[in-house]
């Protein structure tokens, strides 16, 4: 490998650290190597260059200060679950549910691509805390990109610059990710405002060695690597060797009216409201009820001495779902974005603001597109979007006013309750209470949710969607369903007292398509069920799955909402459960390699009681 001259700033004192930078320069041939030190000035001169290619449009200041709408490559708007890799040394440490090639093959097939891949560009380093810095929970990673793009979100993402480095000291451990966009220069060559490969894509995680390799894209989840590549996928092995869980799960303190603080965490699939439920503010019919925010999207769990589940959001932002977001729906979130956000995909209103589908029941009269073309009612009207359904916002956690004074408590917050909660029009009733862990763990594991745009495909599709974790767990998924399993057992095996588990659907609908439960600030009344029930005093009703609140055991004050529609939104119909459970047969043929016998023995219970 030819030397490539790497001048380390002085704050960077770890040579193993500089030495991989350089070798990875000398791979990549980027024209030059920038080293990010986090700080606000960098982030306003990055933004800056990234209106003065063309990337980023300064939205109007007066109306959304220091904010920044960026457009995509319309091949380039989601997740590329297809292109995913887990590349573990044995192909069943992947198991059935991830894309799997030999490590070695994997990397004969990247080098070449990784190869000049970043000529004419800049090479950004970006070194990142997930979890608070220097928290024994957190660990470090460091992404090389050639994305300017991604440098700044990753500012609001991830706790980024400098003191990373103070941590990391001179011979501190970090995950290597590498990403490029996949798209190097010709001298000369004039860039496009979003560059991309529309033609290769690799999302490449090699767990043995815990690294991370991008190539193709600049989206989300496939270039910002802290999130799903390391707090996921990399992080839930590093938890199955550890003894801890990496969850794709909120996290919320709720508070009752006599002041007592709970902490749940809730796994959702993508775009099925996490975010939403994370930031919800109590209906006015359920005073001195609080809500909080921990995270959204994903949660760490560790057992401390006494057995108790902790968990810390490892992100330090949120890049969440524009579309369906307004001040009914999520006040909390819209306060969220006044200032200091980065849009991306969403549509560009005639003065300079963003607008996108839900934001306010009438749109505009017109708008520029997230292609950047003209856009009317009329088009919308003629099911042309405004903004992309996956359209996002990034921003710093530290603009939600809703914010948890624990949320960067190095110790985390002790979880009380699991919500499992999928996208389904029928069959999964409101909410059900599971009898124990195992048969929680059971009705995590065959979830079910309709496909959204947060990931590249078909959308609405019922896919069974484990954990919410299908395309995030890291190894494979019945050793995952293992791992929850004893986890519980060695922790109840100690006297521990276990979180309750619990599953929701918001999203049944009506013989016309609509959704029934009101749903958003109104999920409060679900949540007051849960907290009752750990505390004794809400009664249920026990059937196959599980245990579900009567139409009296909730509290509908303010809210009009009869017993007939209750009844449509927990009616257990033992049809559409046959079906369901052929369902969770074929999931469990699937996975047979290793699968649980607990899991099984639950299945044929579950069978039994809704007399199959
Ligand atoms: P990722 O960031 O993709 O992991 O997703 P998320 O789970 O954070 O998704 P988010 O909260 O942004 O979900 C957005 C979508 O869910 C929007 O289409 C919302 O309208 C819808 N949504 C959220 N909460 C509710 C609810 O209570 N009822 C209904 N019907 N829709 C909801
Ligand atoms: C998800 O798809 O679950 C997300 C968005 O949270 S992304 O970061 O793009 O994966
Ligand atoms: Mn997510």
């Amino acid at each position: 490998m030819t030397q490539y001259a790497v001048q380390a700033p002085a704050f960077v004192k770890h040579p193993r650290l500089v030495q991989w930078v350089a070798d990875m320069a000398a791979l990549c041939k980027p024209d030059q190597i920038y080293w990010c030190d986090g700080s606000q000035e960098e982030y306003d001169r990055l933004c800056e260059e990234l209106v003065a290619a063309g990337s980023f449009r300064k939205l109007n200041p007066a109306k959304r200060p220091n904010s920044y709408l960026a457009w995509t490559d319309p091949s380039d708007v989601a997740r590329v679950e297809d292109r995913t890799y887990i590349c573990s040394a044995k192909k069943e440490d992947a198991g059935p549910t991830n894309n799997w090639m030999d490590p070695a093959e994997m990397r004969a097939t990247l080098n070449p691509l990784f190869d000049g891949c970043m000529k004419g560009r800049t090479m950004y380093v970006v070194p990142f805390s997930m979890g608070p810095l220097g928290s024994p929970i957190a660990h470090i990673g460091v992404e090389l990109s050639d994305s300017a793009y991604v440098a700044v979100n990753m500012k609001h993402m991830t706790r980024m610059g400098k003191a990373v480095y103070d941590v990391l000291g001179t011979d501190g451990e970090f995950v290597p990710c590498m990403h490029t966009v996949g798209a190097p220069l010709q001298p000369g060559q004039q860039d496009v405002a979003w560059p991309c490969n529309p033609d290769v894509k690799y999302i490449v995680h090699y767990p043995e060695t815990r690294e991370i390799w991008s190539y193709g894209s600049g989206y989300g989840g496939n270039a910002l690597l802290g999130k799903k590549c390391f707090a996921l996928r990399i992080a839930s092995t590093m938890g199955r060797d550890q003894g801890w869980l990496a969850e794709h799960m909120l996290i919320l303190g709720v508070t009752n009216p006599q002041g007592k603080k709970y902490h749940v965490a809730a796994a959702f699939p993508s775009a099925c409201g996490k975010t939403n439920f994370a930031m919800l503010i109590p209906p006015a019919g359920m005073p001195g009820w609080g809500v909080t925010t921990i995270g959204d999207d994903i949660a760490w769990i560790k057992p401390d001495s006494e057995g108790n589940l902790r968990a810390i959001n490892p992100e330090a932002g949120y890049f969440g779902v524009a579309p369906g977001t307004n001040m009914q729906t999520n006040p909390n979130c819209m306060l969220s974005l006044n200032n200091d956000v980065i849009f991306t995909n969403v549509a560009l209103t005639d003065d300079g603001d963003v607008w996108w589908e839900g934001l306010s029941d009438e749109a505009p009269a017109h708008l520029i597109d997230w292609q950047g073309k003209d856009w009317t009612p009329a088009d919308g009207k003629a099911g042309r979007k405004a903004a992309h359904p996956n359209s996002r916002f990034t921003v710093s956690a530290t603009n939600n006013p809703a914010l948890d004074s624990e949320w960067d408590n190095p110790a985390g917050v002790k979880i009380d309750a699991f919500i499992f909660g999928g996208r389904r029009s029928n069959t999964v009733p409101l909410i059900t209470e599971a009898r124990n862990w195992v048969d929680g763990v059971y009705m995590a594991a065959t979830m079910g949710s309709e496909t959204t745009a947060a990931a590249f495909g078909a959308q609405g599709v019922v896919r069974r969607d484990p954990f919410a974790m299908l395309p995030f767990a890291g190894y494979n998924m019945s050793d995952y369903f293992q791992h929850w399993l004893n986890l519980g057992a060695k922790l109840e095996a100690a006297g521990a007292k276990l979180p309750r588990i619990y599953k929701t659907n918001w999203f049944r609908k009506d013989a016309n398509g609509k959704f029934i439960w009101p749903g958003f600030g109104e999920n409060t009344r679900v949540l007051k069920w849960i907290i009752d029930r750990i505390e004794g005093e809400a009664q249920g009703v026990e059937h196959a799955s599980g245990i579900s609140p009567r139409y009296q055991d909730i509290r509908w004050n303010g809210l009009d909402f009869g017993p007939e529609l209750f009844e449509q939104v927990t009616s257990i119909n033992v049809d559409e459960w046959a079906a369901e459970l052929k369902l969770h047969d074929e999931l469990f043929s699937t996975l047979a390699h290793n699968l649980p016998q607990e899991l099984v023995a639950a299945k044929e219970t579950l069978a039994n009681r809704l007399g199959l």
